[in-house]
């Protein structure tokens, strides 16, 4: 199997008048379709700068990004912008629902930018929210939600156009205990899915709780290891040995632009084969 993001030698350098500050200093690395991978590492290593290059958000100064073999700095703005909303979901810390707009609202907003009918991209918000048991929450305001049912928005937002790839950057940061296993066992949910998903996160047990550990220091990767200790956190159902042997159902009157590379749509619904 190919990988979906090779790095070879990354770099990334801010400059800001005559400061310039090294942050990531040679990441290699390769992260395969329907994987679970956990980013540790202390404050400042450079986890975020990592996730805004692999998200398309920023581009390294040095080294090979290559997403689904295409290296990525052959690519112009508008092309980034495209692999961003057709391969990326991203998930943050503080959730960036826009406060004005109701739960299916905030889902709806990638859809809007993608072009997609008023028609299809309220059924397929609705869908995403009460696959994610909020569906008695569709009309609710962010303030109206608890900490851990706005995240889950926000991952139903991540998922609209497809979501081939989770991005979550300190998903868990602002919520309590249980509320952070809840979302950490919806990206689960969503891995088991066959989204890749890739988690920032400082919290110990619930990175021991993805399949693969990445920790960097000071720019540098450090380890890549198996969990320590296998966790059952976000484990609902016994996971596949790998994605492909999870059987998606698409929806076939779904539209084009919604859908994964691999053809699939998304998480809404799926048959563990
Ligand atoms: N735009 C920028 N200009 C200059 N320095 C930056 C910029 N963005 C990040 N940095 C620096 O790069 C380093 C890594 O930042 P980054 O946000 O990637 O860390 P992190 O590992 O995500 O930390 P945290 O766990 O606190 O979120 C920090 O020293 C930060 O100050
Ligand atoms: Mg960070």
């Amino acid at each position: 199997m190919a990988p979906l993001i090779s790095l070879r030698d990354l770099r990334k350098t801010f400059v800001n008048g005559d400061v310039a500050v090294e942050v990531l200093r040679g990441v290699s690395l390769d992260i395969y379709p329907g994987e679970f991978v956990a980013i540790v590492g202390a404050s400042g290593s450079g986890k975020s700068t990592l996730m805004n290059i692999l998200g398309c958000l920023d581009t390294p100064t040095g080294g090979q990004y290559r997403l689904e073999g295409e290296d990525v700095s052959d690519l112009d703005a508008d092309q980034l912008a495209e692999r961003r909303r057709q391969m990326f979901g991203f998930v943050f810390q503080s959730y960036n629902l826009v406060s004005t707009a109701t739960a299916q609202e905030n889902v709806e907003i990638p859809a809007v930018y993608a072009g997609v009918p008023a028609r299809e991209r309220r059924e397929r918000a609705e869908s995403l929210l009460r696959s994610l048991n909020l569906g008695e929450r569709l009309d609710h305001l962010p303030n109206q939600l608890s900490g851990g049912q706005q995240q889950r928005v926000s991952i139903a937002r991540a998922l609209m156009n497809g979501g081939q790839i989770i991005l979550a950057d300190e998903p868990t940061g602002a919520l309590d205990t249980q509320s952070g296993k809840d979302v950490m066992a919806t990206l689960r949910q969503m891995n088991e899915a066959g989204h890749t998903v890739i988690i920032i996160t400082h919290a110990p047990e619930l990175a021991e709780s993805a399949d693969r550990v990445i920790e960097i220091s000071d720019g540098r990767i450090t380890a890549d290891r198996l969990p320590r200790k296998r966790s059952r956190i976000g484990r609902i159902a016994p996971p596949p040995s790998s994605a492909a042997k999870v059987r998606l159902r698409s929806s076939p009157t779904y539209p084009r632009p919604f859908a994964c590379p691999s053809g699939h749509f998304g998480p809404i619904s799926f048959v563990p084969s």
